[in-house]
């Protein structure tokens, strides 16, 4: 949070066993039976799950393809209903890419505070942006008290397995998270909270290069998605993704749903991609661009022979 001239406190911080039990325990804090939670669609598959765990209700505000699966504080607010307890953001997002530019995610963060709801910003692909400058809404500190800030070094450092994330948030939610924490893992273990401290201490540049190698694979697997006839696919800003849109291909064959066409991609072309649905879209699949070139290439060839098939 420091990258982003903030300062939180050791008491408004709690490391957790990844960004995902970071969000699962903010979720399970702050959202109650019958409350509802504004997710933009599309949304990464974990918030809608952890959200009905909690007993709330999502309400889904999709998004414009066209416009980038633009996100805007006018768009949330039509949703907004007394029961509303919590807004998730998600820039860059997982799985479409989306990052929202300063001037939204502020508007949205500022929506949230007048009406006095919650705002959790999953920032676990901050560093991941290829679109324009790092923003965290964490630096944002006239707000703070009404939002929560998670991140992951996962991503950053390339350390998924090794399961380290965080939450930034006011001392009383923190405190919340820390007694529900207490009782299931207690913390990450001591070994990866001080490998951890290393990653974040050291040298930064592997960052850097890391989010120049991104923007490579990006526009190469962007490429070669677009060059198969019938694939459209926006331009992943963030992230590791990219989500083409499959709609040209349903209704050909056997092929009526994006489960279906990820189903066969997988045992015919032997290519691993996440169906839209899981998602909350019925016409992307997911791909994953965090590899080498030459996989891609093989993967983007086998993708173009099995649909051109079809
Ligand atoms: C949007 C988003 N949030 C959170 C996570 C959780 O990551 P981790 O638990 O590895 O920190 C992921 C992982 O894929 C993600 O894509």
């Amino acid at each position: 949070a420091a990258d982003f001239g903030s300062d939180y406190r050791r008491e408004e911080s709690i490391a957790s066993v990844g960004g995902k039990h970071a969000l699962f325990n903010a979720i399970q804090v702050l959202v109650d039976h019958g409350d509802e939670v504004i997710l933009p669609v599309p949304y990464w598959v974990s918030f809608k799950d952890i959200v009905r765990y909690a007993g709330g209700n999502c309400v889904l505000l999709e998004t414009d393809e066209q416009d980038g699966f633009r996100v805007t504080a006018e768009m949330i607010e039509r949703l907004v209903t007394p029961r509303t307890k919590l807004i998730i953001l998600n820039s860059p997002s997982n799985p479409s890419g989306a990052v929202m530019s300063p001037e939204d995610l502020t508007s949205v963060v500022r929506l949230a505070a007048q009406r006095g709801i919650w705002i959790i910003s999953d920032e676990c692909y901050v560093y991941l942006n290829y679109a324009g400058k790092n923003f965290s809404v964490g630096s944002l500190r006239e707000y703070r008290d009404r939002m929560v800030v998670v991140g992951s070094l996962s991503k950053t450092y390339a350390m998924t397995g090794w399961r380290l994330g965080y939450a930034l948030a006011p001392a009383q939610i923190v405190g919340a998270m820390q007694k529900l924490q207490s009782q299931s893992t207690s913390n990450p273990t001591s070994i990866i909270q001080k490998a951890a401290v290393a990653a974040l201490n050291g040298p930064q540049q592997c960052v850097e290069s890391m989010r120049l190698e991104y923007i490579q694979l990006r526009d190469h697997v962007v490429k070669g998605l677009r060059a198969i006839s019938g694939v459209k696919c926006t331009l992943p800003e963030g992230a590791f993704y990219a989500y083409p849109n499959i709609s040209a291909f349903l209704g050909r064959g056997s092929i009526k749903t994006a489960s279906d066409l990820a189903g066969n991609l997988l045992r015919q072309g032997h290519v691993a991609t996440v169906p839209g649905e899981g998602f909350g879209t019925r016409e992307h699949i997911r791909v994953s661009y965090a590899t080498s070139i030459a996989e891609l290439d093989r993967g983007l060839e086998r993708m173009r022979s099995f649909l051109t098939a079809l």
